[in-house]
């Protein structure tokens, strides 16, 4: 079934020069990117982003991490989207992280994990919302 998803690359990715690289692992799984913007998060839409986290110990550092520089938004549409994109961005755990996922080639760190991508249906609504109406 087509779907759409929210997909965030996050200011590390950013910063690192991975923009282009991260896209393409989304296209060439024959998903289309709908949508595409860079912005700066202000502190309360980075709260809004991750309301769910609220109170857990990480909270505070995963907020100033996420407004630490400007993060590139996305609609990405495609066949079991939510899913497929998951398993691209790779494990949240580093220690599951496979080598050909996003994280799993970029990052060794928990926090600054290089992307975001919505885990559920309700949360791309959600988070579609907050960035693209
Ligand atoms: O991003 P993902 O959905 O894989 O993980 P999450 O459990 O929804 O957590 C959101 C983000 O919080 C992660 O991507 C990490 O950047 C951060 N996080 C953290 O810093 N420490 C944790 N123990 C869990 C998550
Ligand atoms: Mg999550």
């Amino acid at each position: 079934m087509i779907e759409e998803t929210f997909v965030m690359i996050k200011p590390d990715g950013v910063k690192r020069g991975l923009i282009g690289e991260i896209i393409s692992r989304f296209e060439r799984k024959l998903m289309a990117i709908a949508e595409l913007r860079m912005v700066q998060l202000s502190r309360e839409q980075a709260e809004e982003l991750y309301e769910l986290h609220k109170g857990r110990d990480y909270f505070e550092k995963l907020i100033n991490y996420t407004i630490s520089g400007p993060v590139v938004v996305m609609k990405i549409v495609g066949e079991e989207a939510i899913m497929n994109c998951r398993i691209i961005i790779g494990a949240t755990d580093p220690a599951k992280r496979l080598p050909g996922s996003i994280r799993g080639d970029f990052s060794p760190y928990l926090t600054e994990n290089v992307v975001h991508a919505s885990s559920s249906v309700e949360d791309a609504q959600r988070e579609l919302k907050l960035f693209f109406g």
